[in-house]
């Protein structure tokens, strides 16, 4: 049975929330195991498509990864993001976009980056009986504006807006808020000030729980590696192995062997 968004709240204390990226069916079927939350992040842009940023991922692309994740996902919580354009201009656009991404792919709740203007749609999602789960801190749909990744919430006016904003992002009915690279006691003050989960990347071992996008846990792009990202596998040095190993076989006619003969 899925996870509810009352066992996340429950886990505030208790126990660590673990939250990954997945955007494929073959990677959530793994992924269920271990998660509470599997997040179908808009990093897909990147680590799917090749896009320098999330900026041009489309509503369409999100629901088709979120659908063949929710084909795999049978225990973890599943949240969709909503990608940049398809809710930022009124209430009633994110409501669409967000009840669009529900009944396509059956996914639990949705995740959008929220500045202090956009609380008010939060508060009307949730009044629609949509699972929200907020983003602050660096918000990846503005890296253009703002001139890249980097740490936001250094100086005390930056740190105190994201806390404020966080604050009325739990009054406005969301279940739990990801914070993306804040200074640890910035995390921390948010972790401990607020009633729901806080789910951390780049931020503090003190939030609620922490996310990392699969494909750099797993070491699949090392030309850019965050200061928060560990490689926990090396996983495209092991592709690179077998697809080399596969190569010289194949041309010493030891591919394919009898055993894959009739
Ligand atoms: O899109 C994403 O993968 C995310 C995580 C980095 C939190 O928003």
């Amino acid at each position: 049975m899925t996870i509810s968004t009352a066992k996340i709240l429950a886990k505030k204390n208790h126990e660590k929330i673990i939250c990954l990226t997945a955007y494929t069916f073959p990677m959530a079927k793994i992924l269920d195991e271990f998660c509470d939350i599997i997040l179908v992040g808009d990093s897909l842009g990147m680590t799917i498509y090749g896009m320098p940023d999330t900026v041009d991922v489309t509503l369409q692309m999100m629901i088709n990864h979120g659908k063949a994740v929710m084909k795999a996902a049978k225990k973890s919580f599943v949240v969709v993001d909503l990608p940049c354009g398809t809710y930022e201009k009124s209430k009633e656009q994110a409501l669409e976009s967000a009840q669009k991404i529900l009944h396509e792919t059956g996914c639990h709740a949705v995740k959008f980056e929220i500045t202090k203007n956009l609380v008010e749609t939060v508060k009307f999602l949730t009044h629609h009986k949509i699972n929200v789960m907020g983003h602050v801190g660096l918000l990846p749909q503005h890296v253009r504006e703002i001139g890249g990744y980097r740490y936001q919430g250094k100086d005390e006016n930056s740190a105190k807006e994201i806390l404020e904003t966080a604050k009325e992002i739990e009054k406005a009915g969301a279940f739990s808020i990801v914070i993306e690279a804040v200074p640890a006691s910035l995390a921390t003050k948010i972790s401990n000030e607020l009633k729901i989960p806080t789910i951390g990347i780049g931020a503090s071992a003190e939030c609620d729980g922490q996310v990392l996008v699969i494909d750099d846990l797993l070491g699949f792009n090392q030309e850019f590696k965050p200061k928060f990202v560990t490689y926990y596998e090396d996983l495209a040095g092991k592709i690179s192995a077998a697809v080399a190993k596969f190569s010289a076989d194949v041309k010493a006619k030891k591919f394919p062997a009898k055993e894959n003969l009739r």
